[in-house]
């Protein structure tokens, strides 16, 4: 009795000090939505279950090493034991209630996370490879930052252009994935708490960028809010080129090309218009208007070499004709040649 007296005390001891020393390394980003709340109350409860069993074995085998190693001398086997009605009772039964109380707090938390606003307003997110849009169905725009008033909920519907993408803010602490196809929209509800700058990331593999899929996440003061909202829906000011630039932010051109002659998955826009490209079938032609405009809205009508296995999504589906003419005179603006 004195042994499991002793090891009682270890136990505790360690689950202490391990519960407390997970606890203070932080583990988790600052916490920055109602929905998290719940999040990391289950993750605190988790941390101390754990600290508890692993505490449990640990103590237990530390206290045999030490206290029944063989003596000097010592040559016959331990005693023999054959079974233990009460103990093997008690641990089936003690484990079972620990995992039926952890299925409802995981119940509960699933339900807070699911709580709706009849206010809530609404937002569509749009993963594409490799980067996010997002549609603000209540003012008529969009945008390629999530910006968020503070202590509102927003219920946003999650949909793809091509692959499986997952929509993640740590802060926030729930993850969506975002599906490609009609009838595929799934919903995540976000109450941000804290102002701040945040980045959503893109939590499924979805290809070469995916790494790179971020967007910036800006939680606002409600008036704050309220003004870009106005500001954004008069759709981006100054000419062709300056609109064509937006829009191509927004619609994810620029994951795959860039516009300072660095190396992405497409070709770079720098100097691109009035260059002279050879086709695969190895005859060569001239980028101009027409050839740019074709290449958004049938990307696999001529391929250059080079390009054989890129596979450039149909984005000019989702674009206005003019957006796609603005696009045009943005790329346009990038090369001498104008
Ligand atoms: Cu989109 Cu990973």
């Amino acid at each position: 009795m004195k042994h499991f007296i002793r090891v009682a005390i270890l136990v505790i001891i360690l689950t202490v000090l391990i519960g407390f020393g997970l606890d203070k390394v932080g583990y988790m980003p600052e916490l920055a939505s109602v929905q998290g709340e719940a999040i990391d109350e289950l993750f605190t409860k988790h941390i101390w279950v754990i600290s508890f069993l692993f505490s449990l074995i640990i103590g237990f085998m530390l206290y045999s090493f030490v206290v029944f190693r063989q003596k000097p001398g010592e040559n016959k086997d331990g005693d023999h034991f054959e079974g233990h009605t009460g103990l093997e009772i008690v641990w089936t039964i003690v484990p079972l209630a620990i995992v039926m109380y952890f299925s409802f707090l995981g119940a509960t938390a699933l339900a807070e996370t699911r709580r709706a606003d009849p206010n809530a307003y609404n937002i569509t997110v749009v993963g594409s490879q490799w980067s996010w849009r997002f549609d603000y169905d209540d003012y008529e725009f969009s945008s390629s930052e999530l910006r968020l008033p503070v202590d509102r909920q927003a219920l946003l519907m999650m949909t793809s252009t091509d692959v499986i993408h997952s929509f993640w803010v740590p802060e926030f602490r729930v993850k969506q994935d975002a599906l490609p196809g009609e009838g595929m929209e799934r919903e995540l509800r976000v109450t941000p708490t804290e102002l701040g700058n945040y980045k959503v990331r893109c939590a499924e593999m979805c290809g070469t960028e995916h790494a790179y899929m971020l967007a910036d996440v800006i939680v606002m003061e409600v008036s704050d809010f309220e003004e870009w909202v106005e500001e954004q829906q008069g759709g981006p000011s100054g000419d062709a080129a300056e609109r064509g630039e937006v829009w191509s932010q927004q619609f994810g051109c620029q994951a795959c090309h860039s516009t300072d002659g660095s190396e992405r998955i497409g070709p770079t826009w720098l100097d691109l218009y009035q260059s002279t490209e050879t086709l695969i079938d190895g005859t060569t032609v001239v980028v101009d208007d027409d050839y740019l405009y074709e290449s958004i809205v049938d990307p696999q009508a001529t391929i250059v070499e080079g390009y054989e296995n890129v596979l450039m999504p149909p984005t000019g589906e989702s674009m206005t004709e003019e957006q796609i003419l603005d696009v045009v005179e943005y790329i346009e603006s990038l090369s001498e040649h104008e």
